[in-house]
């Protein structure tokens, strides 16, 4: 039995995600909270002829303790999403605290639940969980993910529209680093199969996969960001946990993670020298079952691009930990 939780789940990203959760027959039962419309979302999602149970909960009558309560999987679209001119930090006001506040019940309710962060700015959210998950003394570092999957997909979908592959599931790019513009690392010369781009390029490439999301806050014009194609992202890393969890074995997704904290990590956070990094992760039935190291075999230009990413990412770590430890 496989219980999902939805947090976040009347918005941009939640409904559709939480449509594909539905559909999947890997979930048995799906509980939505949002402090909106997550009835209705739930009772919509209730006629589709799939196995799993769904429930909608608001945060009156204990509803976030009712959709936490024996959950496996915790995912957290939950915040607001940028407008045009905007940046994922200038997000960190608001969204900090709603992080904050749902993990809190996540450490209360279901601790050891697999936690899948969305909310941006997931380069400082997530270093906001891992904090309050210590306070609590429930932190399992295999067991914590921010959601980077986003920045993979693109990266298949802009590498295939530039090689003309038609199928563009069957381009692997490893992305590292974090989740936001410079800190977002594609290592297209790790590709498989390996890539003949041109070098001029490849720099216009990775900055396109690095500025993706920009593409989607244009185009929508002050209507939010990326949620039907982050929804697709968020749902396919979620299967991903609840297949190895399950025992698939091979399963092989990029996120961000605790380094130090996961297997194979601590050589890595000692290259990088950051604590949060995203890197391939091979999943296994405990979460994180192996972190690899793709660093040692880049080239000159990513090295560069490496570099950038771990300066941005320090501060917004830092600033991640510090709110969470300034905070009651
Ligand atoms: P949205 O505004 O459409 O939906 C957010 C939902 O969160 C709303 O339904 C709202 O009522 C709910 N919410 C607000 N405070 C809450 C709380 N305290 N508890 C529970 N629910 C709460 O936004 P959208 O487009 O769905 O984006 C959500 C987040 O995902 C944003 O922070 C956005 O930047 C981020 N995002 C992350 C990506 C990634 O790759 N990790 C990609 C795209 C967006």
């Amino acid at each position: 039995m496989v219980k999902a939780a939805v947090l976040g789940a009347s918005g941009g990203i939640g409904q559709p995600l939480s449509l594909l959760l539905k559909a999947s027959p890997l979930v048995d039962d799906l509980a939505l909270y949002d402090v909106v419309n997550s009835p209705g979302v739930a009772a919509d999602l209730s006629h589709i002829s799939s196995p799993a149970k769904v429930t909608g909960y608001l945060p009156k009558e204990d509803g976030l303790k009712n959709t936490l309560e024996g959950a496996d999987v915790v995912v957290i679209p939950a915040g607001i999403p940028r407008k045009p001119g905007m940046t994922r930090d200038d997000l960190f006001k608001i969204n900090a605290g709603i992080v904050r506040d749902l993990i809190t019940g996540v450490a209360k309710y279901c601790p050891k639940a697999f936690i899948l962060v969305i909310s941006n700015p997931v380069n400082s959210t997530v270093p906001i969980a891992a904090e309050i998950l210590k306070a609590h003394n429930v932190f399992d570092p295999s067991r914590l993910f921010g959601v980077t999957t986003l920045d993979v997909v693109r990266a298949s979908t802009f590498v295939a529209e530039v090689t003309g592959e038609k199928d563009s599931r069957s381009i692997v790019v490893p992305v590292v680093g974090g989740h936001s513009g410079d800190t977002i690392v594609p290592l297209l010369s790790l590709a498989r199969p390996p890539l003949s781009i041109p070098t001029d390029k490849c720099d216009g490439l990775v900055n396109r996969i690095q500025f993706g999301g920009d593409e989607v806050v244009k185009a929508k014009d002050g209507a939010g960001s990326a949620t039907l194609s982050m929804a697709f992202a968020g749902f396919r890393f979620a299967e991903s946990v609840i297949k190895a969890v399950g025992g698939e074995k091979g399963i092989v997704e990029p996120c961000y993670v605790y380094l130090p904290g996961v297997p194979g990590g601590d050589e890595i956070a000692k290259v990088v020298g950051i604590d949060f990094f995203a890197v391939p992760i091979e999943l296994g039935p405990n979460g994180v079952a192996k972190a690899t190291n793709p660093l040692g075999s880049i080239n000159e230009r990513e090295k560069e691009l490496l570099e950038v990413a771990i300066k941005g990412l320090k501060s917004n770590i830092d600033k991640g930990v510090e709110f969470a430890s300034a905070e009651p």
